[in-house]
């Protein structure tokens, strides 16, 4: 659904102290997927927990064009009757993306060995954002595309009617691009191998053998390095969602900086390749403790409980954490100006191409709140203010992008005056319920209008 109406500015005041358990939503990265592995089946796939958010929304109408059948069976639960693996139809019209780069790219990776066309498109966010990354890999499978300049949507992809299998060493960390080359290779002849120098999440990898794809992992000199055989009969499955942890993220940032709170967000994923977040937070003296540790699904999940943590310090994040945390950054920087003393932040180039350019986003409107920020290309510092110190009272652009909108509302919850975002209504691609989960634990958000 390209945009989204029109904007929705909001202010968060400080608030007294957040208690209870915030439910977030199921995790949008596995969400995407398994609607679309489900849609490269024979057979029906059942999903709990799904995401609802506009992104994936997005992802299950463009499986229905491409001729799978998605139904929505209620209170998060899903299903969906594929066509199976080289079985998708040619979609009648555009597909729309609106703003999301996994549902585009993964989407791209699934049809570029069909032998059929589809064209892409997306709000100004996604149009904005390269593809090149995608259609490179892709064109060596055969599949020829025609974009705008830049390799921007919207794009037209002219799926391989031969496809041949590749080796592909994915130049900058990105589980999209990984996972897009995987994705083409299913309906490739022969093996697939994609080399990665640094592990990105790896849902993609987890899923395909659950749905009965044979690949494997293994360690080399040059990364790790994954194998997928092409053409195999994939097959159904069930599959509960587990709850996100980069949407964890927002209550519990907001716990540790809120005098007095202590939150409980239950049920979170805690897969190493994406838990660098609460590592980072631990480091920084943030008061943050993982309850009830279990597996679910083969993935290790805690209950993570968040107290106010008066006395955190800024810490370098270690830039070989940056994927295992790369959509935490902008919530990161908002603890990071509660605490006192330099946060470091290299290695993040990547940040730079996300819904939004996310250091220029979070610098601009940290800076209009009084919090002094550094930037060069692929590294920013945010120099903490200090509990009790953040000003507050600035307006900032999300610039279309969730997290944006989302990290300035928490940075508002226990600065000195409101904080004010233009436009609030990207927040629905990602955690529709963020408004109301967070009254229920005592926030003061409202919309403007
Ligand atoms: C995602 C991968 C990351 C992340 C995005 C979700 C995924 O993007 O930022 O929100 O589900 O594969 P990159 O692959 O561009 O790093």
């Amino acid at each position: 659904m390209s945009g989204h109406g029109d904007p929705i500015p909001m202010t968060s005041t400080a608030c007294g102290p957040l208690s209870g358990i915030a439910d977030v939503p199921g995790d949008k990265s596995i969400s995407h997927r398994a609607l679309i592995l489900g849609a490269m089946c024979v057979g029906e796939t059942t999903i709990t927990g799904l995401l609802e958010g506009q992104d994936v929304l997005d992802t299950a109408a463009a499986m229905r064009a491409f001729g799978a059948t998605v139904t929505d069976l209620g209170g998060g639960n899903w299903s969906v009757r594929g066509v199976g693996v080289g079985g998708f139809a040619e979609p009648e019209g555009v597909i729309d993306c609106g703003n999301s780069g996994t549902g585009v790219r993964l989407i791209m990776g699934a049809m570029a060995t069909q032998p059929i066309t589809a064209t892409f498109s997306g709000d100004a966010s996604l149009n904005g954002r390269p593809m090149a990354r995608v259609t490179d890999p892709l064109a060596l499978f055969g599949c020829q595309t025609v974009g705008r300049t830049g390799g921007r949507l919207p794009m037209t992809l002219v799926g391989a009617r031969s496809p041949v299998p590749v080796r592909y060493t994915v130049p900058v960390p990105s589980a999209q691009v990984k996972s897009a080359v995987l994705l083409a290779g299913l309906n490739a002849p022969g093996q697939t191998v994609v080399i990665e120098q640094e592990a990105t999440r790896d849902h993609t990898e987890r899923m395909l053998e659950g749905f009965g794809a044979e690949i494997s992992t293994r360690e080399t000199d040059e990364g790790r390095e994954i194998t997928l055989t092409g053409r195999p009969e994939l097959i159904a499955q069930h599959i509960e969602v587990p709850r996100d942890p980069s949407s964890a993220a927002f209550p519990v940032c907001a716990a540790l900086i809120v005098p007095g709170s202590d939150v409980l967000v239950p049920g979170i994923g805690l897969n190493p390749t994406r838990a660098g977040l609460f590592t980072t937070l631990r480091e920084m003296g943030a008061d943050l403790t993982y309850e009830n540790e279990r597996f679910e699904g083969g993935e290790p999940v805690a209950d993570l409980r968040a107290r106010f943590s008066p006395d955190m310090q800024g810490i370098e994040v270690p830039p070989e954490r940056a994927a295992s945390m790369i959509d935490e950054y902008p919530v990161l920087s908002v603890v990071a100006a509660h605490a006192k003393g330099q946060t470091i932040m290299r290695g993040v180039r990547e940040l730079r191409v996300k819904e939004s350019d996310r250091i220029d986003a979070m610098a601009k409107g940290l800076r209009a709140n009084g919090i002094d920020v550094e930037e060069g290309e692929d590294w920013w510092i945010v120099t903490g203010a200090g509990h009790g110190n953040v000003a507050g009272g600035g307006l900032c652009a999300s610039q279309l992008d969730h997290r944006i909108a989302m990290s300035f509302l928490i940075l508002g919850m226990a600065a000195n005056a409101p904080v004010r975002v233009d436009d609030g209504g990207p927040i629905a691609t990602s955690f529709p319920i963020f408004e109301p989960l967070m009254a229920a634990l005592g926030a003061q958000v409202r919309r403007d209008v």
